[in-house]
């Protein structure tokens, strides 16, 4: 029993040198760990003859008792005073972390598909690698036909035998693949990223957003395409907005129209549209004597560039956080 009084006097000598958490550390495992100090008392007690054996493992089991909590006592201390000395006031404000922001195309897109969905509209994605039967055949633009003249392509390498692909020109290939799997009533957008072979300038990027809309069922006309894409741009705009539509061709849709909103005092276009070609609906195996339908597409970009007075579309993809910082906050 007085050698474990000498070895509490010692353990708790050398506790008290302990400067910082890791020297606490290492103490306890001198003193408390499988080889340590008092764990070897603690072993060599079966060794000593019955009379003495309960009394003296008792006296060991307290003073490990005493000592983990003077150990664990010594390293609160410590704990106190390093934070005493950083001073830490605690009512403070605390520091915003630099978290990022959503990019402004991210942002409009969100909002247009907001809008979209609130009219009813799902929304699904597609391939950006696509095959030219999509982009193109089977929206009745055949190889050779003129209209393959209003995107400039960029191909993706492949085998020579295999059908050929490409990086979609627009999103409109979405509207055979969705025709392919589902039955009408369709009510659906696509957003997505597209490519063209082209020359940069202020209203033109190789790479853009656009948002493809597809709508069929019975006894769908004109007037519903108008109605329609009216409501949306009045959600977006707001409700004074002057719009007009104007005769264009696409060739997968007749007859075709672009939307045109009035802005600053000019006019400016903001969508393609029309009524969705016979022929579109009877390849897809429906009878268009029963089921029309209407399209629209448009270009991402335009809108956030309308939405945030951006003059150059270029600015959107040059990753200057100088303007990406604008946009900070906004949802
Ligand atoms: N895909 C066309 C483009 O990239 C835009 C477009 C026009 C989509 C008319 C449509 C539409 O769905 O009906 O220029």
């Amino acid at each position: 029993m007085d050698d474990l009084e000498a070895l509490e006097a010692e353990a708790r000598a050398s506790l008290a040198e302990a400067g910082d958490e890791a020297a606490v550390d290492a103490w306890r495992v001198a003193w408390l760990g499988r080889r340590g100090r008092l764990t070897t008392v603690l072993r060599g007690v079966r060794d000593l003859p019955p009379e003495v054996r309960p009394r003296v493992g008792a006296g060991a089991n307290r003073l490990k008792a005493a000592l983990e909590d003077a150990g664990d006592e010594h390293r609160t201390r410590l704990l106190a005073s390093a934070a005493d000395a950083e001073s830490i006031d605690v009512s403070l404000p605390g520091r915003n972390p630099p978290l990022g922001s959503l990019h402004p195309i991210t942002l409009t897109r969100r909002l247009l598909e907001r809008t979209f969905r609130d009219m009813g509209f799902d929304v699904v994605e597609g391939p950006d690698v696509e095959l030219e039967e999509y982009n193109f055949d089977r929206l009745r633009i055949p190889a050779g036909h003129p209209a393959r003249d209003m995107w400039d392509t960029i191909w993706v390498a492949g085998d020579d035998d295999g059908p050929r692909q490409l990086l979609r020109t627009h999103t409109s290939p979405m509207q055979i693949r969705y025709l392919e799997r589902r039955e009408p009533p369709i009510r659906v957008i696509v957003p997505g990223a597209c490519y063209r072979y082209e020359a940069t300038d202020a209203t033109h990027e190789w790479m853009l957003t656009q948002i493809e809309g597809l709508v069929i069922d019975e006894n769908l006309s004109f007037a519903h395409l108008k109605g329609t894409l009216e409501a949306f741009v009045r959600r977006m705009f707001g409700a004074d907005i002057e719009t007009r539509f104007r005769c264009d061709y696409f060739p997968f849709v007749e007859p075709g129209a672009e939307l045109g909103v009035r802005w600053q005092g000019d006019w400016l276009e903001v969508l393609g549209c029309g009524m969705v070609h016979p022929e579109i609906i009877e390849d897809a195996g429906l009878d268009p004597e029963r089921y029309t339908g209407f399209a629209f597409g448009m270009g991402v970009e335009r809108v956030a560039m309308l939405r945030y007075g951006v003059r150059d579309i270029r600015h959107f993809y040059r990753n200057d956080v100088r303007f990406l910082r604008q946009f900070e906050g906004r949802r």
